[in-house]
């Protein structure tokens, strides 16, 4: 049975997941309907995924946390954040699609989060 603490631990851990699903899921759905584009559910889900993650991220009774693999998880986060403010700003200059490689650098750093995060 899981007791209280443990109910509310699970709970952060799938907004933790929502906020995954809605960065990688808005770069997903740019990608296959190939519009190079950064939008603001990209940036929502990040901010999701950080605010959780610090919460799981504190003392949980006997749950131990790992913090080379959150801190690296923590890196990932800040890069992709940087990746995802400097293409809006581009974005918002240009008026056109961002290069693609800028884009799927994006893609590549989400994914890398979650496989450092399942994998790891
Ligand atoms: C885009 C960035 C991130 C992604 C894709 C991500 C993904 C995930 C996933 C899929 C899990 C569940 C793992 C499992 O239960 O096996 C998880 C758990 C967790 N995340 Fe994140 N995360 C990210 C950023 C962060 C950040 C920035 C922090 C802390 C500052 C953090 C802290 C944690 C902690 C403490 C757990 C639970 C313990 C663990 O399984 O390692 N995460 N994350």
């Amino acid at each position: 049975m899981l007791g209280g603490m443990d109910v509310l631990r699970s709970v952060i851990v799938v907004l933790h997941l929502i906020g995954f699903a809605m960065t990688l899921g808005a770069l997903l759905e740019a990608a296959i309907r190939k519009r190079y584009e950064f939008s603001a559910t990209m940036n929502y889900g990040l901010v999701v995924s950080l605010i959780t993650g610090v919460f799981l991220a504190g003392p949980w009774g006997d749950y131990d946390p790992n913090y080379p693999k959150i801190g690296t998880k923590l890196v990932l986060l800040v890069v992709l954040g940087a990746v995802l403010g400097m293409g809006s700003a581009k974005q918002r200059k240009t008026g056109s699609p961002l290069p693609p490689g800028l884009f799927w650098s994006a893609v590549g750093l989400s994914v890398a989060a979650c496989g450092v995060a399942v994998i790891w």
